[in-house]
Order: C-alpha cells, then sequence, then structure tokens
C-alpha cells in the first residue's frame, strides 16, 4: 500500500461530518485505516460507507466522547479490527456562543464536557494502545478561539484555549515514550457547525462577509484546508513536531487588527 499515511490506523472522533469527515477522507486516501467515531450513527455510517467505496478500509464506532465507556470501547474496537492504533484525532466538537452573563451552567457544562473533556477522554483512553504500538500521533482539533479570546465565545473559547494547553502537556508527557502531539487551530470554515451559527445570527450574509473581513487572505477556511494540515502533522513528515498549536486561519491571528493588514493598513 502506498500513500503518505500507508498500514496506519486512525480513530477521528466527530468524522461523521465537517473538518472530521474531511480529515477521514484524506487519511483514507492516504492508507489509513479509519474508525469513524461519532454519536451521529446515521451520518458515521453513511462516511464510513463512502470510505469503503472508494477503496479504504473503515468501521464506524458510535461514540459520546464525554463518556468514558464509549471512548474506552472506541479504542478498544480500534485495536481489535485494525490490530494497533497509529493515530488518533480528537476533533469532535459543539459550538457554544452567548453573552458570558446569560449563559446556564447546562450550556457550559456540556461545551466543557464536550470539546474539553472529550480530549482528555480520547487521549486517556488512546494512551494504552498508543504505547503498545511504540507510539503514534495525537490530534487535537482546537481553534482559533483557543488562541485569541473573543466576546460571546465563552465556554467555547476557554474550553479550546483548555484543548491547546491539554496538547502541550500531552506532548510533553508523551514525548518519552514517541508520542507526539499537536492542535488543529482553524479560524471560520463553513461546516454545518458554522451555518447554524450564521443562521442564528439573523443576518447570514452580513455575518459571513465579517467573518471573511478578519481573514487576511480573504476568505473562509475549506475543509481541506485543514485536513491538508492534519495530514502532515500526522504524517512522519511531521517527526520532530509535538507541543505545536497550529492556526489554519488565512492569516487571521498574527496581527491584532486583521482587517486594517487586509486593507493595507492606515495607508491603504
Ligand atoms: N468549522 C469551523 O469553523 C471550526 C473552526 C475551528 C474549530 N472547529 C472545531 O472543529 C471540530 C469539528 O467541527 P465542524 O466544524 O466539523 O462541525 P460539524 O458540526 O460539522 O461536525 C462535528 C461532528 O462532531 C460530532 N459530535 C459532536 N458532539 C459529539 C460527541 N459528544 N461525541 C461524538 N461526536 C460528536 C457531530 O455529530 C459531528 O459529526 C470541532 O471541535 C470544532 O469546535 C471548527
Amino acid at each position: 500500500m502506498t500513500g503518505r499515511l500507508a498500514g496506519r490506523a486512525a480513530i477521528i472522533t466527530g468524522a461523521a461530518s465537517g473538518l472530521g469527515a474531511e480529515m477521514a477522507r484524506t487519511f483514507s486516501r492516504e492508507g489509513a485505516a479509519i474508525v469513524v467515531a461519532d454519536f451521529n450513527a446515521e451520518g458515521g455510517a453513511a462516511m464510513t460507507q463512502e470510505l469503503e467505496r472508494s477503496g479504504g478500509s473503515a468501521i464506524f464506532v458510535e461514540t459520546d466522547v464525554s463518556r468514558p465507556a464509549d471512548c474506552e470501547r472506541m479504542v478498544t474496537r480500534a485495536v481489535e479490527t485494525f490490530g494497533k492504533l497509529d493515530i488518533i484525532v480528537n476533533n469532535a466538537g459543539i459550538g457554544g456562543i452567548g453573552a458570558l452573563a446569560d449563559l446556564t451552567e447546562e450550556a457550559w457544562d456540556v461545551v466543557m464536557d464536550i470539546n474539553l473533556k472529550g480530549v482528555f477522554l480520547g487521549t486517556k483512553y488512546a494512551w494504552p494502545a498508543l504505547l503498545a504500538n511504540g507510539g503514534g500521533v495525537i490530534l487535537n482539533t482546537a481553534s482559533v478561539a483557543g488562541l485569541v479570546p473573543a466576546p460571546g465565545f465563552a465556554p467555547y473559547g476557554v474550553a479550546k484555549a483548555g484543548v491547546v494547553q491539554l496538547t502541550k502537556i500531552t506532548a510533553l508527557e508523551g514525548a518519552p515514550h514517541n508520542i507526539r502531539a499537536n492542535a488543529l487551530c482553524p479560524v471560520w470554515v463553513p461546516t454545518p457547525m458554522v451555518e447554524a451559527a450564521l443562521l442564528i445570527s439573523g443576518d447570514p450574509d452580513a455575518t459571513r462577509q465579517m467573518m471573511i473581513d478578519g481573514v487576511p487572505l480573504g476568505r473562509m477556511g475549506t475543509t481541506q484546508d485543514v485536513a491538508n494540515s492534519a495530514l502532515f502533522l500526522a504524517s512522519d513528515e511531521a517527526a520532530f513536531l509535538t507541543g505545536v498549536a497550529l492556526p489554519i486561519d488565512g492569516g487571521s491571528t498574527a496581527g491584532a487588527h486583521v482587517m486594517l493588514h487586509r486593507r493595507g493598513g492606515l495607508t491603504g
């Protein structure tokens, strides 16, 4: 088998949709066997069939990443089916936008449980399998919202900042065991999660334009932009990279006044 991930076995959480789905397609094309792990049973099964129809090897494991027993089973099924685990992408997540003072405790907890604790649980249960494998790769989907604070983004931004810190701690604990850990920090990508946020905004076109105006390269990201970075970080080409939180953001976090930068600053 050829490909940049030939012979690897990878779990991708949240692979039924959006960024996770594109990572699954890309990793599969590059030779990895894929565990599609998602709590959306219909979407997860459909993605698994798509990968198989394209000549890949894949299984679906219905998984809620906020539940320890589900995460343990997802790893067990990966090792039973493919004989080992090389890569886990802790990608599953939900949106969480709203003014801090109006947030309910329940809304806070559900975002923390999925977006932050879910990454911890995926890492915790994958760890023994990665050790048994002689090492491996952990990728966590954080966000630019975990690098730069934005109003209305608690608890999402807090959870993602936690994912960035968790990734760095994972990298330090993993280094002696040949386990690399890196975080993906995308800016806006028009997945179902973002399309839902656009609808809630009340004026999707104006909000979309505002999002684009914040990106120096002048567009939203694509799912393939993110999958390409994930592929690189998962592959041996990134063998010396660990503890990195990679902005995939068209320059958004390069400067504080990105709209001015895009328009040529005060001279433009
Ligand atoms: N789209 C963006 O602009 C963007 C930017 C930065 C970061 N992210 C992050 O990327 C990740 C993927 O988001 P997306 O944009 O592809 O959204 P999406 O809604 O298209 O996909 C998210 C997937 O995660 C699954 N999921 C949600 N909660 C789960 C749970 N508890 N257990 C298992 N699966 C669960 C959903 O069923 C879905 O398939 C998220 O962590 C998100 O926070 C997205």
